[in-house]
């Protein structure tokens, strides 16, 4: 019999998975669920149903299956005019799951990775989870918080392997003029540079100006593109993703996902492959959509005293700077702010320190008139009161 121990056994984590964060955007999934296109909802579910009833539900290839792979280059080249090819994309589990695999093919130990400000919290994460140092680019909001290739150039140094461009930006809205990131793109290319393009977003450009890095194909063996369904087609519970990159990368992406997650789920491919193929003008009104639900919520914004508000050009975020606060009521911080926003107006901002500025929270305008109202209100009551 083995005598009982006092001993507690502390568990050791890894100091790989202390390095990192657990990701503090939550609310995307009730952004989700407004995003929703009436069109595809019907389309990618009735190929998920069939899916399934034709015992589609096995194994496929670990990247996706040819069908999706193919879908997506087609798709990718119909909107972009991009040339790639079955063999330089990969099918995985959300755009942060290819992401994910990129930055652990492509970054190694103490390698600097580029990344602009305000940027998507999982970055900074992802870099660090693979053992890079990110490089933080400041931008300025009094220019629409835009990147220049003068400031990227700036930061880098001889251990820069990767440079991170999110357009249109979580959660600033800020988008590239296709001039900056074409020089971006160059100048990284001269230097042997990766640039990854994370386009989560690329379908919410309200410019007019609708560009991707893929379609810059002279540039293209340095260039990983990352996208996704889930804001495209309202479909981020179902999980998929994608990258399209120079296809050494995407077999070293495969080799890692073959030892991890394996495919991303069949009846899930089916129904990507089904939005893809579809019509797309339900892409368009979703879009016409979150143009009015931005004006909307970026003039009520800017009438309380106080906030000063970027107009976002793209992505469903508006990101106010409400530094004009601080010190009022005892009010520190961003963080402080939507705390107390949250607790006692019942208002859910984000702050922006998880994104790497301190006088911003980040609003998501994913949602109905209505709600937008409501919580302009209460924050406009709560921030006239302090
Ligand atoms: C900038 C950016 N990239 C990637 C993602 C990941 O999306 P998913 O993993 O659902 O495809 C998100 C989600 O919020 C995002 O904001």
């Amino acid at each position: 019999m083995t005598p009982t121990t006092e001993v507690t056994h502390a568990i050791k984590l890894t100091e790989r998975i202390n390095r990192i964060e657990p990701s503090a955007t939550m609310a995307v999934v009730a952004e989700a669920d407004k995003l929703r296109s009436q069109g595809v909802d019907v389309v990618d579910k009735d190929a998920a149903v069939a899916a399934i009833q034709g015992n589609f539900t096995k194994y496929t290839a670990v990247a996706g299956t040819a069908e999706l792979r193919d879908a997506i280059v087609q798709r990718h080249a119909a909107d972009f005019a991009s040339d790639y090819r079955r063999e330089e994309v990969i099918a995985s589990v959300g755009g942060k799951h290819a992401l994910f695999n990129a930055l652990q093919v492509l970054v190694d130990h103490d390698d600097e990775v580029i990344l602009p400000v305000p940027y998507w919290v999982s970055f900074k994460d992802i870099i660090r989870y693979a053992g890079g140092k990110p490089v933080l680019v400041e931008t300025d909001e009094s220019r629409d918080f835009a990147l220049t290739a003068e400031m990227v150039l700036k930061n880098v140094t001889p251990r820069t392997k990767m440079i991170i461009l999110n357009s249109p930006s979580n959660p600033s809205g800020a988008v590239m003029k296709p001039e900056h990131m074409t020089e971006i793109i160059q100048m990284a290319h001269e230097r042997g540079i990766w640039v990854a393009s994370d386009e989560c977003y690329v379908y919410l450009n309200y410019t007019g100006k609708n560009f991707s890095a893929g379609s810059l194909q002279e540039y293209k063996e340095r260039l990983v593109i990352l996208g996704s369904l889930s804001k495209t087609y309202a479909m981020t519970g179902w999980r998929l993703g994608y990258a399209l990159a120079p296809s050494p990368v995407v077999s070293a992406m495969a080799k890692l996902q073959s030892q991890s997650t394996s495919n991303p789920t069949s009846i899930v491919q089916k129904a990507a492959v089904a939005a893809l193929k579809g019509p797309q003008q339900c892409v368009e009104e979703m879009r016409r959509e979150y143009i009015k639900l931005r004006d909307h919520v970026v003039n009520g914004l800017r009438a309380i005293p106080g906030v000063k508000c970027t107009m976002p050009q793209g992505a469903f975020y508006a990101y106010p700077n409400i530094s004009s606060f601080f010190g009022k009521g005892g009010v520190k911080s961003a963080s402080d702010l939507a705390g107390r926003l949250l607790r006692e107006a019942h208002v859910a901002a984000v702050p922006g320190e998880g994104f790497g500025t301190t006088n911003h929270i980040r609003v998501s305008y994913a949602t109905s008139v209505g709600e937008l109202d409501r919580g302009l209100e209460r924050m406009k009551t709560f921030l006239a009161a302090l």
